[in-house]
């Protein structure tokens, strides 16, 4: 979730301001620290150009309960059962996504119809059946209620991404961090997105920038083929998706890109040397990692350091974008190369 954080004395002003314009994102809950009110917000741009000294932050706050769907469970779950209802759920373009206690298992179906009844927009339940697994990064789903389907239409930062959310990786929480980047790319740039999957940085980047090339690499077959579909149904003539492994792809490439982007948190340092054969004097790398709260930036910029020395690099940026587990998040370090 995107939050607006300003100090103390200037909360009250955007409160109001975020009132009277309607950009409150409603059920999240406002947040303080260190001086400063944090307030969750739907679309950062009104924001930053009506209050320039707001820094938004991405928090993985989750929604609070839904009253509602407590009151429509309340005849069909006990008062134990109805305390361990998640509080909230991911949603990729009609498909509801929850995380379902195991205490809950056999309630899915009652869970998944009070969610179907409550949100219109919503045509699928699923519930996470594993963690993300495998080269291809995939999570395994059940169907709670709604038409059996995984493939749906999602819409973020002004793009349509049609996927398969068993067949490909996808997570809509990195929506603001996607824009980040974009956001950063300056006019002419050459992008490269490694790890592309089904488009959605390539999209993003290609819609909200006025880059001159993005190429994405995507291992995944059914990946790039949804990557190649999002090409055409965005009309996006400068993004060029190519199917393979980065590690053959990129050498075969030959070419240099000023900015690479590296989204493969878990195993991204074995991948560096290869964005550096894509790299010259001036790229900018956003590489993705998984750090315990304390240790990031420094243990990323530790891993960045031990895999491509000599080279040496400037640190621009480190971004907390994401949970990925208690304690653990997902961040990202832009760095340039020198
Ligand atoms: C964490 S996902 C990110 C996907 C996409 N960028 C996104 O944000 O939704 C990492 C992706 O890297 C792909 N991948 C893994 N190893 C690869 C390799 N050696 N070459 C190209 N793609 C690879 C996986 O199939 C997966 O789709």
């Amino acid at each position: 979730m995107q939050y607006a954080k300003v100090s103390k004395d200037k909360a009250e002003a955007l409160k109001r301001f975020l009132l009277e314009q309607a950009l409150f994102a409603k059920g999240y809950p406002v947040k303080a620290s260190e001086g400063c009110v944090m307030f969750p917000i739907k679309d950062p741009d009104p924001v930053l150009n009506a209050f320039p000294e707001v820094a938004i932050e991405n928090l993985d706050v989750k929604k609070r309960p839904e009253l509602d769907l407590r009151a429509i469970l309340k005849q069909k779950l006990t008062e134990e059962q109805l305390a361990l209802l998640p509080s909230g759920f991911d949603t990729i373009g009609t498909i509801a996504i929850l995380e379902l206690p195991k205490e809950l298992a056999d309630k899915g179906r009652e869970i998944g119809e009070a969610i179907l009844k409550l949100h219109k927009n919503i045509r699928t339940v699923v519930a996470k059946a594993s963690k993300h697994q495998g080269e291809f990064r995939l999570q395994q789903y059940e169907v709670l209620a709604g038409k059996p389907t995984f493939e749906t239409m999602h819409k973020e930062n002004g793009v349509r991404l049609k996927l398969d959310i068993s067949k490909v990786y996808f997570t809509p929480r990195l929506a603001g961090e996607r824009l980040r980047i974009a956001r950063q790319v300056k006019p002419g740039e050459r992008v490269l997105v490694m790890f592309s999957g089904a488009g959605p940085y390539p999209c993003v980047i290609a819609r909200n920038s006025k880059a001159k090339e993005i190429i994405g690499i995507e291992l995944n077959p059914v990946a790039h083929n949804y990557a190649v579909v999002n090409k055409n149904l965005n009309k996006l003539h400068n993004f060029t998706p190519i199917q393979g492994d980065v590690r053959e792809v990129v050498p075969k490439l030959n070419q240099v890109f000023d900015r690479i982007l590296m989204p493969l948190p878990k195993t991204g340092e074995h991948f560096l040397d290869c964005a550096l054969r894509a790299a010259k004097n001036g790229t900018i790398i956003h590489f993705y990692d998984f750090q315990p709260e304390q240790e990031f930036p420094k243990a990323t910029i530790a891993k960045v350091k031990r895999a491509i020395k000599p080279k040496e690099f400037e640190v621009l940026n480190g971004v907390v974008c994401g949970s990925y587990a208690p304690g653990i998040n997902r961040v990202c370090l832009d760095f340039r190369l020198k």
